[in-house]
């Protein structure tokens, strides 16, 4: 099971196309510390009594600026052996300490990286954020090598009609950093329509991009890099390229995937909190958790939302698959 928790709406970059970008005037809540080791302790408690993997992985705003998330993190990798990970944007990446945190209490790490480094940067909105995240990368790579630890970084690319010229250039460079693993989003508008029109993939972009698919697959996997993207997750791309929408009728919702926002509300994804959601405060045992999928299909079964025909959760649709 992959738990996504978004721990905060504190972020220090302004990505245009970013919900949390820094220069928006909005709410900036966090998570509540306490809560959150509570329902991390239950959920370890949950993967064990049932025998499920479970990867927790924390999530923002840039979660790496949340002051609790690595005693937190500590404690629940101490006590529950859970498997943890974060998505950041690699801004602290640069501090030793920082590096010894995440390798002493995750398992893995998901940087964001946009393109070669004056496309990052412009994206990013942050001063040499692309060679802090590069030197950053690289160095805990090499700690984690030293002590020989199976610690893995992936890499994210939100992939606009800007930046996709460079994005075999870009997959290659994350292969010399060391990265294992390289997934994509297409640019959403949801959050930010005002960027969307002229930085959204068009149908011609997805039609490139599935060309270049299985030949840089196979390049990058010759370098042990793994690039996800199932057929039916550029079929997705295509479809909102095309401004079509694809209706997911049973996602199967809280099996195997479940999101938590700041305030606790834990749900099938990130579109499905406020109809569907249920706070971490009524989950007590383990019989709580292992009922949400009943729970989230009932509420379904009475109201589906109208997100959902036109589903946007990458990972219904095999982002991370082969
Ligand atoms: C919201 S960020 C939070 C984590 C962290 N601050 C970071 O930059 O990785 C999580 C991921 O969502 C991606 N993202 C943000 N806005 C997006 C959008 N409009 N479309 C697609 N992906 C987006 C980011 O690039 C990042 O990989």
């Amino acid at each position: 099971m992959i738990v996504l928790w978004r721990i905060t709406e504190v972020c220090n970059f302004g990505c245009a196309f970013c919900a949390y970008d820094r220069s928006l005037k909005r709410a900036r809540r966090n998570g509540d510390p306490d809560e959150v080791m509570r329902f991390g302790r239950l959920l370890g408690d949950y993967a064990k009594a049932t025998r499920t993997p479970l990867l927790l992985s924390w999530l923002g705003g840039e979660p790496l600026l949340w002051p609790p998330l690595f005693e937190i993190s500590k404690g629940l990798r101490a006590e529950h052996a859970l498997n943890i990970s974060a998505t950041t944007n690699g801004s602290t990446l640069h501090q030793k300490p920082t590096r010894e945190a995440i390798l002493s209490s995750f398992q893995e790490l998901t940087v964001s990286v946009d393109g070669l480094e004056a496309t990052h940067d412009a994206m990013r909105k942050f001063k040499s954020s692309w060679v802090r995240l590069r030197d950053g990368v690289t160095a805990l790579l090499a700690e984690a090598k030293e002590r020989a630890l199976g610690f893995r970084v992936r890499a994210n690319v939100v992939l606009t009609a800007h930046n996709l010229g460079e994005f075999q250039a870009l997959c290659h460079m994350l292969a010399d950093w060391g990265v294992s693993e390289i997934t994509f989003n297409q640019l959403g508008g949801r959050d930010r329509p005002e960027y969307f029109p002229v930085n959204r993939l068009q149908g011609e972009h997805v039609r490139i991009l599935r060309q270049m698919i299985a030949p840089l697959r196979a390049e990058l996997a010759s370098r042990g890099v793994r690039l996800c993207a199932s057929d039916l997750y550029l079929d997705r791309l295509h479809a909102s390229a095309h401004d079509q929408k694809l209706a997911v009728n049973d996602c199967a919702p809280g099996h195997g995937f479940l999101f938590i926002d700041e305030a606790g509300v834990v749900a099938p994804c990130s579109f499905t909190g406020h109809d569907y959601g249920v706070s971490t405060k009524d989950l007590r045992s383990v019989e709580d958790i292992a009922a949400l999928p009943q729970m989230f299909a009932k509420a379904r079964a009475c109201k589906m939302m109208t997100v959902c025909n036109d589903c946007p959760s990458t990972q219904v649709f095999g982002k991370f698959a082969v």
